[in-house]
């Protein structure tokens, strides 16, 4: 049934009414749309708007479409325009005239509105909630991997050694950051539109704080003409999404470089791989590749929302109904994302060995050896010019710094003694950066601590 025929004489254009429908894609708000509607009836009939009889009668006509919907009873009927014309239809033939007084001082701007702040609520929700099992294997493996060496990289050149558990825990400050933005976005987006009308508020005495409060709202939002025509919530949160599937992607991107032949520091897990159909020896990371290639789909949500609001004039425009396909879309791909990321790290090996092999290769002691000069009183800059000159030395002959006979130390400069090879071990280079945020052990088990501190519920 069309919810507004009175004025036309003529029937809509068959492609006219394709273009325009939104049921498609809009049938999966029908849960939030049905939500508010038994709000706003029970509003109606405490305010004596409509009879408390009526009220009743539309709130069980309204439960019972839910309930027809989930069980499978009621299809979506294609010749609806939108989800709300849908359930407005389906109600007035189950329940007669009083399915007729349900829009009463409400329009399907404030409703579109309302809908879409309640679904995006609880996306938001439900993706903080992966998030926060995220950083739960993250930390499992941090807690394995505290005395694991591995090279840290700049430039993707070996630099100095951290610790496994130092470079999750990167990964765990993003997505903490990452959840504490959703519960921003939350907070500025948890006002009700419903009561807005059409733009310009009702004549009717709504009580939009009851409204507000039976949905979970903290209040009902201050003007009528930004309630219906604002999706900055929604564009925030696709924000939101576009960073978390970034930290996701480069994430990804490490473990596929550490998945590599030539990195070798990681098993995946068979469960988590997949063959190749004529390479009978291959073993590829595809759940972290399709992560990495999917977060393009996020930020065209993003651009694509971005780009549909910046000429709109207030209030409601058409435009708007374009808010749905790709941000559903996005909502979907990063929730997956974020899962089967979640999953593929959980069920990883890391090669301790391999890593620490890494680690004690490519100079990353040449720092620690110039900070040993700088312990015997040789200036910085002096002390990094030597050691300069003895990684040339090493390079020459294809050995590493603890490999060189000492003689040949003091040859460039006579400061060095035994205690050296001690000094630029792996583990003392590692266990001496101490400082909060370095990756020796002892400060490491302290953030570990908090960490855990903050993922108690
Ligand atoms: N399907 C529409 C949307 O998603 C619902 C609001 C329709 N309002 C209107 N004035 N045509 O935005």
């Amino acid at each position: 049934m069309k919810l507004w025929g009175g004025r036309f004489t003529k029937e809509t254009d068959q492609a006219v009414f394709a273009f325009n429908a939104s049921l498609p894609f809009d049938r999966r708000l029908y849960r939030q749309d049905i939500e508010g509607s038994i709000a706003h009836a029970d509003m109606l009939g405490r305010q004596g708007i409509i009879t408390e009889t009526e009220a009743g009668q539309i709130i069980e006509g309204l439960k019972g479409i839910l309930a027809d919907l989930e069980n499978g009873s009621l299809d979506f009927d294609e010749g609806c325009e939108d989800i709300h014309s849908f359930v407005e239809t389906v109600l007035t033939e189950r329940i007669g005239e009083a399915g007729k007084k349900l829009h009463t001082g409400r329009s399907r701007n404030d409703q579109v509105a309302l809908d879409m702040r309640l679904y995006t609520r609880e996306r938001l929700d439900q993706i903080n909630g992966l998030l926060k099992d995220l950083l739960a294997a993250i930390l499992a493996q941090m807690e394995e991997h505290v005395e694991t060496y591995m090279p840290g990289f700049t430039h993707l050149q070996k630099a100095q050694p951290v610790t496994l558990a130092h470079h999750l825990g990167a990964y765990f400050e993003m997505f903490s950051r990452d959840r504490s933005r959703l519960t921003d976005c939350r907070r500025r987006m948890n006002y009700c539109p419903l009561g807005a009308g059409a733009l310009a508020g009702t004549t009717y005495p709504l009580d939009r704080n009851y409204t507000a409060g039976a949905l979970g709202f903290a209040g009902p939002t201050r003007n009528s003409m930004d309630s219906v025509s604002d999706r900055d919530y929604l564009i925030e949160f696709i924000s939101d999404l576009s960073l978390i599937m970034m930290h996701l992607s480069r994430f990804s991107e490490e473990f596929i470089l550490w998945n590599s032949n030539e990195y070798g520091f990681v098993e995946l897990d068979d469960t988590y791989s997949t063959g190749s159909s004529i390479m009978p020896q291959k073993k590829n990371p595809d759940i972290a590749e399709l992560v990495r290639g999917k977060t393009g789909r996020v930020y065209a949500a993003l651009t694509d929302l971005l780009t549909t609001m910046k000429g709109l004039p207030l209030a409601y425009n058409k435009d708007m109904q374009e808010d749905k396909e790709l941000s559903f879309d996005a909502m979907d791909t990063a929730a997956d994302c974020i899962r089967l990321f979640t999953g593929m790290l959980s069920t990883t090996t890391f090669r301790k060995d391999v890593m620490e092999r890494s680690a004690a290769k490519g100079f990353t002691n040449a720092t620690d050896a110039a900070d040993y000069l700088v312990g015997r009183g040789v200036p910085f800059r002096d002390a990094h010019g030597i050691v300069g000159q003895l990684v040339l030395l090493c390079l020459e002959r294809g050995i590493s710094l603890d490999e060189l006979p000492l003689e040949d130390y003091q040859k460039i400069s006579p400061v060095f003694d035994q205690s050296v090879y001690e000094a630029i071990s792996l583990k003392t280079c590692v266990e001496k950066r101490t400082t909060l945020g370095a990756p020796g052990p002892a400060v490491m088990r302290q953030v570990i601590a908090q960490y855990k501190e903050e993922l108690k519920p």
